[in-house]
């Protein structure tokens, strides 16, 4: 499998967590409040609020050096090969962490996963805050353009993602402009709430590489009708949408629209830990709402491999991978 959408803080076990909370018996944070269990739901704003609760416990350079480690160990457990992860560089003023220093640990932490010879392929995605505004989204894209030119291929792209509600996309045009000029690949979540057509339609003429979400987009005919001319791929994660309820039941998801007009999708976890799911178990439910042949599925997690932000070089042995495996899956 391909993981292309995992946001770093939302990907943290329940595991992890224990370790990390244990290590901060200061901080007294009640139960459930950085895990939407089984048949559990939220508001997309409480599901924010809870990121800012687990902002608290990565506060310190070593926390993100291991929630890093453990999440590309889970990540390969499961079966992922190659993941794409990203995350939001923050500064903690309490323990003296920038963002400089919370992206060389977690490249860090990559960089020690590969020597630890897992059998997965991981690249990083630099994440833009919407929350965060204009000028930290070109100071973003810098560190961003720092780091693609320091660590020979790892980081490969910038995302936005953060609120929905917080900001304009016009904020960040010029920001993600300059990402592409640097030959960053670009991933936006772009209509993850309705009424959104205006910055979507703005940003879709950048155009993105990939698209998060876009859970709202075919309630617009114009819309649907660029994002299908440029075929730009859709990261899509059922678990999230029918816990942060912006979908309504798991048939009503929009995977089931895209996939019949056969325009391409990639199943993804968005935050495993948030919404205590993996991808294995993404790809499951996605196939038993969608009547999906094991042939199907197999296709979805081998067409994934065209989307990825990895050289040409990868995605080909990645697909003779693939084709290897193939008997042994079907
Ligand atoms: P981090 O970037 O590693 O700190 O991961 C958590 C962050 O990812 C959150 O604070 C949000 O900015 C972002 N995020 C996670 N899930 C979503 C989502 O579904 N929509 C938009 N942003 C998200
Ligand atoms: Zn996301």
């Amino acid at each position: 499998m391909k993981e292309l959408h995992a946001h770093l803080n939302g990907s943290i076990s329940s595991d992890t967590m224990k370790r990390l909370m244990a290590q901060k018996p200061d901080l007294q944070i009640p139960n459930g409040m950085t895990m939407i269990e089984k048949g559990k739901k939220r508001r997309l704003e409480e599901c924010f609020q809870m990121f800012q609760i687990i902002h608290q416990i990565t506060s310190r350079t070593e926390d993100i050096l291991m929630v890093t480690k453990d999440v590309v160990r889970e990540f390969a457990a499961d079966g992922v090969k190659y993941l794409e992860l990203r995350s939001t560089p923050r500064d903690e003023n309490a323990t003296g962490m920038t963002k400089r220093s919370y992206l060389e640990a977690v490249l860090e932490g990559i960089r020690q996963c590969n020597e630890e010879e897992l059998d997965i392929e991981v690249r990083f995605l630099v994440s833009v805050d919407r929350r965060a505004g204009s000028t930290v989204a070109k100071q973003t894209v810098k560190l961003a353009e720092d780091f693609q030119l320091s660590t020979d291929g790892v980081v490969v792209g910038v995302d936005l993602s953060g609120n929905p509600t917080a900001g304009h996309g016009r904020d960040f045009l010029e920001a993600l402009t300059e990402a592409r000029r640097a030959g960053l690949r670009l991933s936006l979540h772009l209509s993850e709430i309705p009424n959104r057509e205006e910055e979507t339609k703005l940003l879709l003429d950048l155009p993105p590489d990939r698209i998060g979400h876009g859970t709202f987009l075919h309630s617009s005919r114009e819309l649907v009708e660029l994002v299908k001319q440029n075929r730009t791929p859709l990261e899509l994660c059922l678990t999230s949408n029918l816990k942060g309820q912006t979908t309504p039941s798991s048939d009503q998801h929009h995977f089931g629209f895209w996939y019949r007009m056969d325009h391409p999708v990639v199943i993804c976890t968005d935050d495993k830990g948030v919404f205590a799911t993996d991808l294995s178990q993404e790809y499951q439910l996605a196939a038993d709402t969608f009547q999906l042949s094991k042939e199907q599925v197999w296709n979805l997690s081998y067409e994934a491999i065209d989307h990825i932000f990895a050289s040409s070089r990868t995605k080909t042995a990645l697909k003779e991978r693939w084709q290897a495996l193939k008997p042994s899956m079907l």
